[in-house]
């Protein structure tokens, strides 16, 4: 496995043996953990060549401290991706992703200006921008994406269908711990309590899906779920809780849209978001 830090570099890894074949990619920051492997073992079943990249991006942090304390361990990252049987490891600085006078930004309308959107403002911005440029630089034939960041995966698929970026965006599946929660690298940070009440947050999901399933249709009832659920553990802040059109992230237009429950919510200092579909 290589590890490459610069685009110069980057592209010499992946040109260097003539053609490569197929390109598959997938962007992280990492604090690698089962759920990031999960996309790797995607792209590797799918590509001749899988490139991964860690960069803690910061023009998608509206919020300081909060980039201030993202993990961060290289080594153990590397390691991991070693051990899954990545090709190239593509690790740039903040100055080779914006360089100096750096002034270019991609936003992509509507699908931002909720939930994520309107909870942290800027975040989107950074993402779109940052995606558009690795995908520049990897010119992969597929990049993989998790279902755990929903909007995101959402906000990706537009970008490359409006900038007519010639990749296939791949959604792929939440992987969760054995009691439910949605894996994340913000899990390092919770400690022994928070991450017992954290778990309320899929039970929350859980709870919806199941009454959606037994035949409720009713959005209201629908949400009063979600809500009722999260109410049960006082150590928990809900930022929202929704049920939405799975495609438009609105209130659901018709009786047959494609519904999706999404939550975020702060517990032990910690935000945590999650989603599932009806
Ligand atoms: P990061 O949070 O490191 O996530 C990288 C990718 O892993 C994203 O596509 C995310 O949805 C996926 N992922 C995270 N947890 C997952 C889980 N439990 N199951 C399945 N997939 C999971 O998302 C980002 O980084 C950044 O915004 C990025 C796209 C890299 C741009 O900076």
């Amino acid at each position: 496995m290589q590890v490459v830090r610069t685009t110069e570099a980057l592209r010499l890894a992946l040109t260097g043996d003539g053609a490569p074949g197929s390109i598959g990619f997938v962007p992280t920051m990492g604090a690698l953990h089962s759920g990031h492997l999960h996309l790797v073992e995607q792209s590797r079943s799918a590509n001749d060549i899988t490139v991964v990249s860690i960069f803690v991006n910061p023009s998608q942090f509206n919020n300081a401290q909060d980039l201030e304390r993202y993990p961060r361990d290289e080594q153990r990252d590397v390691a991991l991706l070693t051990d899954a049987g990545v090709d190239v490891v593509f690790v740039p600085n903040t100055a080779e992703m914006y360089p100096p006078g750096f002034s270019t930004w991609v936003t992509v309308e509507g699908l931002t200006n909720v939930l994520e959107g309107e909870f942290r403002p800027g975040h989107f911005r950074g993402v779109a921008t940052v995606v558009t440029l690795l995908l520049q630089m990897v010119r992969p034939q597929r990049a993989y994406f998790g279902e755990k960041d929903w909007q995101q995966l959402l906000v990706v698929r537009r970008l490359a269908r409006d900038l007519m970026l010639d990749v296939e965006i791949v959604g792929v599946p939440t992987v969760r711990e054995p009691d439910g929660l949605a894996m994340s690298s913000r899990n390092e940070r919770l400690d022994h309590s928070a991450r017992r009440a954290a778990v309320v947050i899929s039970q929350a999901l859980a709870a919806a899906q199941a009454e959606y399933t037994a035949g409720e249709r009713d959005h209201d009832a629908l949400e009063r779920k979600l809500h009722n659920t999260l109410a049960q553990e006082p150590a928990l802040t809900t930022e929202y809780a929704l049920i939405t059109d799975a495609n438009t992230l609105q209130a659901p237009a018709s009786s047959n849209a494609p519904l999706r429950a999404l939550i975020a919510a702060h517990i032990g200092g910690v935000r945590l978001i999650d989603n599932i579909p009806l």
